[in-house]
Parts: C-alpha cells; structure tokens; sequence
C-alpha cells in the first residue's frame, strides 16, 4: 500500500560556506550530530524511514554501518547492474523516490552527497541542518539554496565535549509547506 503523503527531507551537517566533505569523507568527527542523524533518519516505531544516496556517499560509510540498520537503504548509481549488499540500487532519484511509495516508506530522507542533494532538493519539504561553526578545508559543497524561501521551525546551540566543533541544529521548512513530519 501507498503512503499517502510521504514526508520528503534532506539532512546534511555543513559549515556557514557549505563546506560538508573532504577526500570522501567527512571532515570532522562530531559524535553528538551522528547521534542525531540517526535518531532523525530512524524515526518513531509504527514509522517507515529510508535514506537516499549517493554511491560516493555508500562507499563513504564504515563497512560495519552499510546499510544503514533499521532504515531502507537506497543508493543512486549509473552503473548498470550495480549490486550493494543490504541496498537498493537505482540509477535515478525518481526510481528511489518511487521505490519508496510502494514499500510505504513514511520518511524518505536525502543524506547526500552534493550531486544528489542537487537532483532531491525541490521535493524538500524539510531540511535538517547541522552548521558547523568553524572554517574547515573541504572539496565537496552543499548546492547554493535561497534561505529566505525557508523559515526556521527549530534552532538550538551545541558544545559538546567530544566534537570536534560547536554546532548550530536548525530545522527548516520550505515557506507554505505545511507541517506534515509532525
Ligand atoms: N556533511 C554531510 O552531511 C555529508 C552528507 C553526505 C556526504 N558527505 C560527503 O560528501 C562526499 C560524497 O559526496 P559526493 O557528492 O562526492 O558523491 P555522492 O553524491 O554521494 O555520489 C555521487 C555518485 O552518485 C551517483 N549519483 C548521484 N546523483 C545521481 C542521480 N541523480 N542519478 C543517478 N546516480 C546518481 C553517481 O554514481 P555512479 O558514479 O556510480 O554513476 C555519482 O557518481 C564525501 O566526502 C562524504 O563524506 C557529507
């Protein structure tokens, strides 16, 4: 059965010039944003959550956390055949998103990479975004979006010892949207 209306959002941690990758990786080690995607990308029981990648962004996980446990793994890739154990492989962000709808997924969430976050971004309903306050060398970049075209639903400081860096959680939504994650 369908999911009537499925909840479509991003989640990435960037600094303030977008910077959320280097080498393939992430450029920071920030346990307490982990344990957030994880709570965000898991949901509620009684909820259907998967997450949508990248292949770059796959193979960028620790092979003990691929797939992601408790979540539907979808990775976009245009490598025909392409086969990951544990994933569903589709060689286009429509494909996943329909794949989605018909395993009643209730929460798809896009987590990136830029090229995907590029193709996923005007389906977004909600952003979740981690600003890392600090300037950090990257090679990969979150695409450039209009903030005002987004209003803030929720915004809390961090310092946690153990990260690396004091964050900024903010929780967008795009303006006239209403609030259908609640
Ligand atoms: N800070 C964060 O929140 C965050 C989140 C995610 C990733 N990252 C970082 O970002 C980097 C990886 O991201 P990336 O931008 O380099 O790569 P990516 O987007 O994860 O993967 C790129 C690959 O995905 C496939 N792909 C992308 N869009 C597609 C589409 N629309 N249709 C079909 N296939 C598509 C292609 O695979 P094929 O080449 O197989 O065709 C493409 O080469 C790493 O450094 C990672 O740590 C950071």
């Amino acid at each position: 059965m369908a999911v009537e209306q499925m909840v479509i959002g991003g989640v990435v941690a960037m600094t303030r010039d977008g910077t959320m990758g280097r080498e393939g990786a992430l450029p920071w080690r920030i346990p307490s944003d982990l344990l957030r995607f994880k709570r965000i990308t898991s949901g509620e029981p009684g909820e259907e959550h998967a997450v949508i990648m990248g292949r770059e962004t796959w193979m960028s996980l620790p092979s003990r956390f691929r797939p992601l446990p408790g979540r539907s793994n979808l990775v976009l890739s245009r490598t025909p055949d392409f086969v990951l154990p544990g994933a569903e492989v589709h060689s286009s962000l429509e494909s996943a998103l329909s794949s989605c709808q018909q395993q009643s997924i209730t929460h798809a969430w896009v987590i990136g990479g830029r090229e995907v976050y590029a193709s996923a971004f005007d389906h977004l309903q909600i952003l979740h975004v981690t600003w890392v306050e600090a300037e950090v060398d990257g090679d990969i970049r979150f695409p450039e979006f209009t903030l005002s075209e987004w209003e803030i639903v929720e915004e809390e400081s961090i310092m946690v010892q153990g990260d690396d860096h004091p964050t900024t959680y903010v929780l967008f939504k795009r303006r006239g949207e209403s609030p259908v994650w609640a």
